[in-house]
């Protein structure tokens, strides 16, 4: 049985509001559920409230009543004043200012609008995106956070060496109001520990082939905790990483992982293991790495539909490459193009002139959303380009789409030839 600080005590007898203390009895069965003792303090919390286009939701137009229902999961309807810890939005249902080039229908605009007003009364953080880390929320090493969104999850244990489960919205949403989360899995040292050695004897040069790694590893690995050796030691930046976890979240539900002598937790191999034997060890090579490839890729008819990319949220380094690409150039006008950012970044993208680049050949620089999590495709969409591993996993499911995946710049050459060209060099 979980056991409760005074303050946590108070909350659930109702001393601190009905919402804290609805709050508090769902983490307590949550707690229960999982065999937590205890909770830890969290001031760190990347929650969803965007919703997702169902029907049902769409129906309720009143902000609480919806929070209520489907964050509190309760009937009755509790208006909240304040969220106690500090937080972040993962991504919303729509671009909040391109929703029409979404096709998203005008009532879920109008409960978008609804929530926005919520979020800003109840101090919920409109950053709309689902790389936190790109936009003022990165949380230090050892700090516990209540993250939802599985690629950002990695990023917050592996790269940050921040700790975290991967939450979702009816646990994050209560961590904000009481800035308590149960204290189990990735908040306690032993579970961060390695548990498989990956050998990969490959060099891992690109966006992509970290794409590639991460796919391979997720597939293979699952929920274990993978440690990565390179043989040729590159240090990944700030996109490779990004691309590395959202492979190896949609493939496994990697939440934490090492790469020897690169993540914090992982100056050298023991301290990597920290005592544990590795159960596996796997090697990574050129087989693995088509192996992933040819996964990845289920589209036959080369006319490409949609180029998607951005998934997860574009850094500014692939802003920026992708307006060079673009540059002088015009989107085929069988084709739509849309590349997915954070708003913040796009931002910077407007100053610098990549978003006018990417108007002037026809593309669409979106921001807070993505198709994948709405299912707003372009109507008629068949056929699928994305340099992300996230994207060409799931798009065949969710979207019914088929699918090509390759680097930014062959789906680039797709977008304005209207043909995929694409191969694994
Ligand atoms: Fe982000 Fe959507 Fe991809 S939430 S990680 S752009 S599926």
């Amino acid at each position: 049985m979980v056991k409760l600080a005074t303050d946590e005590q108070e909350m659930l007898d109702g001393k601190h509001g009905r919402a804290q203390q609805r709050a508090m009895e769902i983490l307590v069965q949550y707690a229960e559920a999982l065999g937590a003792e205890r909770f830890v303090d969290t001031n760190n919390v990347h929650l969803f409230v965007g919703f997702h286009p169902y029907p049902e939701v769409i129906k309720i137009l009143d902000a609480d009543e919806l929070a209520s229902r489907f964050l509190l999961d309760t009937e009755e309807k509790i208006v909240v004043d304040r969220v106690k810890a500090f937080n972040t939005t993962h991504i919303w249902a729509m671009d909040l200012d391109r929703w029409q080039i979404m096709g998203a229908p005008e009532s879920l605009h109008n409960l978008m609008e609804s929530i926005r007003k919520y979020s800003i009364r109840t101090g919920i953080c409109l950053s709309a995106t689902c790389t936190p880390y790109q936009v003022g929320n990165v949380p230090i090493r050892g700090e516990h956070c209540a993250w939802t969104e599985s690629s950002a999850v990695p990023f917050c244990n592996a790269v940050l060496g921040a700790r975290t489960n991967t939450e979702a919205a009816h646990s994050a949403f209560p961590a904000a109001l009481t800035g308590k989360i149960p204290l189990w899995g990735y908040h306690l040292k032993e579970n961060r520990r390695g548990t498989h050695l990956i050998n990969v004897q490959i060099d891992v040069r690109d966006i992509m082939d970290w794409y590639l790694l991460g796919y391979y590893v997720g597939e293979v690995c699952q929920l274990a905790v993978p440690v990565y050796r390179l043989r040729v030691q590159r240090a990944p930046n700030l996109s490779m990483l990004k691309g590395l976890n959202a492979a190896g979240a949609s493939s496994g539900g990697i939440m934490m992982y090492h790469i020897i002598g690169v993540t914090p937790e992982a100056p050298t191999m023991e301290a990597a293991f920290s005592g544990n034997r590795p159960k596996e060890t796997l090697v990574y090579g050129e087989s693995e790495r088509r192996q992933a490839y040819e996964n990845l890729n289920c589209a036959m008819d080369e006319n490409v539909d949609l180029v998607n990319i951005g998934c997860p949220h574009y850094s500014l380094e692939q802003l920026r490459d992708v307006a060079r690409l673009l540059d002088g150039k015009k989107v085929h006008e069988d084709v739509t193009l849309w590349i997915w950012t954070a708003y913040q970044l796009k931002a910077i993208a407007d100053r610098n002139g990549y978003t006018d680049i990417i108007a002037r050949a026809g593309g669409h620089l979106m921001t807070d959303s993505c198709p994948l999590n709405t299912n707003l495709f372009p109507e008629g969409c068949r056929v699928v380009a994305t340099d992300s591993a996230k994207h060409a996993h799931y798009a065949p499911a969710i979207g019914g789409m088929d699918v090509f995946f390759g680097t930014m710049q062959q789906c680039i050459d797709a977008a304005t030839t209207g043909k995929w060209r694409g191969e694994l060099k």
